[in-house]
């Protein structure tokens, strides 16, 4: 433990934590799309995936509380970084690539601020059901055929879907600066790979509320 607070205190330390807690949240993002692709196969099949997750309790809440915990210090970690670039490097006298990575962290704090207030707003519609009007606890098939219908709540979905695609994208590739990767290395060969990957993952989500939208999930 006191390792971890050590490496958080220095500026390296906290870029790898933000990095390691990424890589958990994109490995975790990248499950969840598989399984939301389980509604194409029927309610039958959705639903037995979802009750499935919930037969072992204690392997679906420590897995919650991982999730919970890497969002945390992810998001604690970029205020932190936020304030330290601050205080280090006044706005006027930055040279102009400074200015455009400020420019691409900024957009990416944006983006990660919208992301979390839609993951807010999700867990209370399709999670707790509070935000969906005809919520049935079980029922995941038909809660989600019947939240993503109106076509404001699926353009809330399609937007978050971007915005995930983008931050997938830009972010595994600060991550693995952060993790040491050099960018004349053969690993930044593979970033056409890395843009598939998240593409794929945009699409996998978008597919859920483009299909309900076109009457192909009912
Ligand atoms: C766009 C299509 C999406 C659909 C159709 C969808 C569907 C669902 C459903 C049905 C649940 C509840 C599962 C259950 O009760 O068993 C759920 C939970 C969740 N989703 Fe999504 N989701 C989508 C996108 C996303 C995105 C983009 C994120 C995050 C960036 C996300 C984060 C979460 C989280 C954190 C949970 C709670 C997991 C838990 O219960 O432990 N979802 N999603």
């Amino acid at each position: 433990m006191s390792a971890l607070i050590d490496l958080w205190r220095s500026t390296v330390g906290t870029k790898a934590l933000v990095a390691v807690s990424g890589l958990l949240l994109s490995v975790w993002v990248v499950l969840h799309v598989a399984g939301n692709l389980t509604m194409f196969s029927g309610p039958a099949v959705a639903d037995g995936y979802a009750a499935a997750l919930r037969r072992t309790p204690a392997t679906l809440w420590a897995a919650r509380v991982g999730l919970a915990a890497a969002a945390v210090v992810h998001v604690a970690g970029i205020a932190s970084l936020a304030r330290a670039s601050r205080r280090a490097r006044p706005r006027h006298d930055m040279a102009a690539s400074h200015r455009a990575s400020a420019l691409a962290a900024r957009s990416m704090r944006i983006g990660g601020v919208l992301l979390l207030a839609f993951v807010v707003y999700h867990l209370l519609h399709l999670t707790l059901g509070v935000a969906h009007p005809h919520f049935l606890p079980g029922r995941v098939y038909d809660n989600v055929v019947v939240g993503l219908r109106p076509t404001s709540v699926a353009a809330v979905y399609l937007i978050a879907t971007a915005l995930l695609g983008l931050h997938l994208f830009h972010g595994l590739w600060a991550a693995a600066r952060s993790l040491g990767v050099r960018p004349d290395t053969a690993a930044c060969r593979r970033r056409p790979a890395v843009a598939i990957l998240c593409v794929a993952v945009a699409l996998g989500f978008a597919s859920v509320p483009v299909a309900v939208l076109t009457g192909w999930l009912r």
